[in-house]
This record gives C-alpha cells, sequence and structure tokens, in this order.
C-alpha cells in the first residue's frame, strides 16, 4: 500500500456504517487520462436516467467532476475536503446537479493537502468510510442513493485508500493503448492489500476499456489482451473514443445531456445496464 506516513493504519474501529442500500463504487485507476471522470460523469448520468439515485464524490483536487457538472468554483462552499477532515457533514457538501437524482460532493485543491495534514491520525484511512455513514442519518432520509460513485485522483495515494476502504467494489476504466495492461498489477496488488487490511469485503467489480478506436488496429489487439488477462471482470460493453464524449465537460454537461445519440451517450447507457446487471447477480450471490 502506498503509505508513506509513519504509524500504522488501524482496522475500523467497529461495524462497517452500512451505508443504506447504497452501492458504494469507487473509480480508481493510479494512471491520468485513462477515463476515471468521463466514467463517474457519465456512468453516474446512465444510472440516474434509467431510474437510480446517484451520489458522485468527487475525491481528486483537480474537481474535473465537479466541473465536468457545471458546478463553478463559487457554489463550493463545502467540499469533500471538509467532509473528510471532519469539519462539515457530508449533507452539507452535496449539491444537486442539472440532471435529476444526480447529486454530487464537490471538491477542492484544498484537497491536495489531505494526505500531509491527516496522514498520522490513526483514523486516517477511514474518512470517507466514516462520513459515507451518514447516508444511514435519519436527516439525509436512508436510502437517498442507491449507487455512490467516487472519482478518485491519479494516484494510490491516501485519498485512493480512503475511497479504497469505503467502496464495496472497484471500477477500473482502462484506456485501450499499448500500455493498458502496464500499471493494472501494481493497482489489483493495491486492491488486494486494501481488502487484507482495511475492508475485507472489496471486490473488483469491473474493467472497462475505454477510447476504443475502431480505425487502429491496436485497439483491437488490447483488447483482446486484456480479456484474456482478466476474463469475466472485463464489461462487455466498450466505449468508443467519440469526440462528443471529449467536448460535453467543456459545456459543463455529461455527454448524455449534450447529445443522447452520440455513440458516447449509448456505450455509457449499455454499461449502466450491464452494471445493475451484474449488481443483480452479486445480490444473488450474497444471498445464496
Ligand atoms: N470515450 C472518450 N472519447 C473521447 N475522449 C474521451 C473519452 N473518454 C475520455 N476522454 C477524454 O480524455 C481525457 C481524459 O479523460 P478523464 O476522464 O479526465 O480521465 P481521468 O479522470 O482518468 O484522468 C479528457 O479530456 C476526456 O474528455
Ligand atoms: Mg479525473
Amino acid at each position: 500500500m502506498t503509505d508513506n506516513s509513519s504509524g500504522e493504519i488501524v482496522p475500523f474501529p467497529g461495524e462497517r456504517p452500512d451505508a443504506s442500500s447504497a452501492r458504494v463504487l469507487a473509480i480508481a485507476n493510479q494512471k491520468g487520462g485513462v477515463g476515471k471522470t468521463t466514467t463517474a460523469i457519465n456512468l453516474g448520468t446512465a444510472l440516474a436516467a434509467i431510474g437510480e439515485r446517484v451520489l458522485i464524490i468527487d475525491l481528486d483536487p483537480q474537481g474535473n467532476a465537479s466541473t465536468g457538472l457545471g458546478i463553478d468554483q463559487r457554489s463550493r462552499q463545502v467540499s469533500t475536503y471538509d467532509v473528510i477532515t471532519g469539519e462539515r457533514s457530508l449533507r452539507d457538501a452535496i449539491l444537486a446537479t442539472a440532471v435529476p437524482h444526480l447529486h454530487i460532493a464537490p471538491s477542492t485543491l484544498d484537497l491536495s493537502g489531505f494526505e500531509l495534514e491527516m496522514g498520522h491520525s490513526r483514523d486516517r484511512a477511514f474518512r470517507l468510510r466514516t462520513a459515507l455513514g451518514q447516508l444511514n442519518d435519519a436527516a439525509m432520509g436512508p436510502g437517498a442513493y442507491s449507487y455512490v460513485l467516487i472519482d478518485c485522483p491519479p494516484s494510490l495515494n491516501l485519498l485512493t485508500i480512503n475511497a479504497m476502504a469505503a467502496a464495496n467494489a472497484i471500477l477500473v476504466p482502462l484506456q485501450c493503448e499499448f500500455f493498458a495492461l502496464e500499471g493494472l498489477s501494481q493497482l489489483l496488488k493495491t486492491v488486494d492489500q486494501v481488502k487484507q487490511t482495511l475492508n475485507p469485503d472489496l471486490s473488483i467489480h469491473g474493467i472497462v476499456l475505454t477510447m476504443f478506436d475502431a480505425r487502429n488496429n491496436l485497439s483491437g489487439q488490447v483488447v483482446a489482451d486484456v480479456r484474456e488477462f482478466m476474463g469475466p471482470k472485463v464489461y462487455d460493453t466498450i466505449i468508443p473514443r467519440n469526440v462528443r464524449v471529449s467536448e460535453a465537460p467543456s459545456y459543463g454537461k455529461p455527454v448524455l445531456v449534450y447529445d443522447l445519440k452520440c455513440v458516447g451517450s449509448e456505450a455509457y447507457l449499455r454499461l449502466a445496464t450491464e452494471i445493475i446487471q451484474r449488481e443483480k447477480q452479486f445480490k444473488e450471490l450474497r444471498a445464496s
């Protein structure tokens, strides 16, 4: 685990706060530019469009998920930094977006100081998990959300560890490029370590291939390699490279709002359906 601070990380004190019925998915990959934020925004929008109640937690100091959902800096009075440092409640940070049933807890650059400031506190890895426990509070209205998506920074730092400690499962975006698999084993190792020490229930929900380019032979080869290496963990849905997807954030809109009919929107809707399907299977497995 990437944890350079001194002092051990203690196991979570007491029961895992059950984040009501919400399923918590951390969208993680320590590589930048692979489609984490794009997936958080557009998977969140697609899930909301098909009837789920979704909360995005922006855990990247860059705040791209917040910006991409049209939340300007002035509106970020209370941020995820205030929440995980314990200054404010999660409820105070949550903002509605233009998409019905899609809310966000925005981030600001303050978040980049979290590791230095909190690196010595014994519960430093469980700050987010504790905050998500507030989803059970009566004030929040238990059951307010059916999915919580955490947009992680491009690093295996303490913020990402917080996300992994708080999540039910990890969703890994992988860009269809030559070095796609490079770094994946390190990510899987970290997930394993978090599972052994901080969060025994953690699993890999799935791997989503992003920015697929049909005109590029390499893209096809990468898909084949990743499927061979990771088997059924790879979602059937592949997100194509689509200019509409990359244009949408500059309008502060998810691509599904910007251009519902484009191939990028269609792909994220398919991914949402597939994820709900997988969730059903997990639920049946847990019940049996
Ligand atoms: N399917 C796609 N088609 C075209 N551009 C994409 C697609 N997915 C992501 N991008 C663009 O790639 C860049 C990196 O994506 P982003 O989601 O910000 O990655 P990360 O959060 O992993 O750093 C952004 O400019 C984004 O608009
Ligand atoms: Mg990002």
